[in-house]
């Protein structure tokens, strides 16, 4: 009985020490996590400042929440507010005093924000940015167009994220050359890597392809989900140095511009990094049209992902779903085609009767003789009926006479 006893004591003892334990490592989390203020949703530490959902945060009263990070801060993680628009020197202040540079801050993730408006001054207290994820906002940067410089002062800066970063535009369309000035203007001469999907851009024209060129470090880019339908690559030479992956996926390209293959084909040759070009979920029309682009896919070095290219439509649907590079170039033909067999059709019934009139020519030059006979006995012949039909003229003359 005793020994029971003795261990139902040490059990609840043990209890009771995890419990308290518990309470004590609670406290601890607590104390050194709590942001001042009051955001109930946010974690602070000397390093790391993280929210998630925490709707009392807004564009401009983000300064209350730096009151407490420090120059130490590392990352900031802020996600599910309702940011609005990013005031200037949204991280610390570099203007006035005092002045809070953070320096050691290498980690922005501001997803999911809601975010419409991005100052230019926005990122100039952070110099060492390594990494900054803006997806799912809805920045409306086509209706600021005199603001340019969004990313200046960013040199360090090696991923930069805008996934579905741009306001869902009312016709369904953000034209990429409203961004393109800013990679024109830029000093990130770091970045690795830009994602750029999900944004319905529509076109990608030379002159704003060309504006990547400024990113001379830039490894991969990421158009893929787009609504691109000839997208086009950078002409101006010395560009796509780094170049390892060009993602296209999913977009609306049916064929590829000969500009733009060969253009690929150049990365390719000059830079020899390049690695993947992912071409794969286009809606590639196998017809007349896509002559080029196949012709190119079993010639090109460039390494295309041509195995994982279908057809999406065809001339009477003949190849729908079909890989593209199983085909034959004589498989791609259109209803230009087709208008083009009935013109065979007319050439060869002509042929056809034109031989028929030389043969019913030559065999009246081999039967001459036969058929001028016959001629004679109509000639003789004729003269009667002539008589007859006058004899019957003259009789109806004479009946009419009389
Ligand atoms: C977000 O903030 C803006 C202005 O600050 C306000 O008009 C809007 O209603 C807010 N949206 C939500 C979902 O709270
Ligand atoms: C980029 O800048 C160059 C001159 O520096 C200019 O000719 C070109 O039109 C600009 N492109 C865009 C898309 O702003
Ligand atoms: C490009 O982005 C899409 C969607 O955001 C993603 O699924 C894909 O893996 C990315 N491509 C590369 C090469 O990282």
């Amino acid at each position: 009985m005793a020994s029971v006893s003795g261990f139902t004591f040490s059990k609840t003892w043990m209890l009771s020490v995890i419990y308290l334990l518990c309470i004590w490592f609670t406290r601890v989390r607590l104390e050194s996590f709590t942001c001042k203020g009051h955001f109930d949703k946010c974690l602070c530490s000397t390093t790391t400042v993280e929210c998630h959902g925490e709707t009392q945060l807004k564009g401009d009263n983000i300064i209350d929440l730096y009151k407490d990070i420090s120059d130490d801060c590392e990352r900031i993680v802020i996600t599910g507010s309702n940011l609005t628009e990013m005031q200037p020197n949204f991280f610390g202040s570099c203007a006035g005093a005092p002045d809070l540079i953070l320096k050691k801050l290498t980690y922005v993730d501001l997803s999911h924000n809601n975010i419409q408006r991005v100052n230019g001054k926005a990122f100039h207290c952070v110099p060492n940015l390594d990494t900054l994820i803006m997806s799912d906002n809805q920045w409306q940067i086509d209706k600021h167009d005199n603001e340019i410089g969004y990313f200046n002062k960013l040199p360090y800066l090696k991923h930069l994220d805008l996934r579905n970063s741009f306001e869902d535009g009312t016709d369904g369309s953000i034209y990429f050359y409203k961004l393109a000035h800013i990679f024109n203007d830029t000093d990130m001469f770091e970045l690795d890597t830009l994602d750029l999907s999900y944004n319905e851009f529509i076109v990608l024209s030379e002159d704003s392809a060309n504006t990547l060129c400024e990113l001379t470090k830039l490894k991969t880019l990421n158009f893929s989900h787009n609504l691109f339908n000839e997208p086009a690559m950078p002409t101006k030479p010395d560009c796509f140095h780094e170049l390892e992956t060009l993602d296209l996926s999913h977009n609306s390209i049916q064929y590829l511009t000969p500009e733009f293959m060969k253009e690929v084909d150049d990365v390719h040759k000059l830079n020899g990094k390049l690695k993947n070009v992912f071409i794969h979920e286009n809606p590639f029309e196998c017809d007349c049209g896509l002559q080029g682009t196949w012709q190119w896919l079993k010639d090109t070095k460039a390494p295309v992902n041509k195995e994982q290219l279908f057809c999406s439509s065809s001339y009477q649907s003949m190849y729908n779903g079909k890989r593209v590079i199983d085909l034959e170039l004589g498989d791609l033909v259109c209803q230009k085609a087709v208008v083009q067999s009935y013109v065979a059709v007319k050439v060869v019934t002509t042929i056809i009767f034109l031989v028929l009139g030389v043969s019913v020519l030559a065999f009246a030059f081999v039967h001459r003789d036969k058929i001028r006979l016959i001629a004679r006995r109509w000639k003789k012949r004729i003269p009667a009926m002539r008589f007859r039909s006058h004899i019957r003229y003259s009789s109806v003359q004479e009946v009419a006479t009389i």
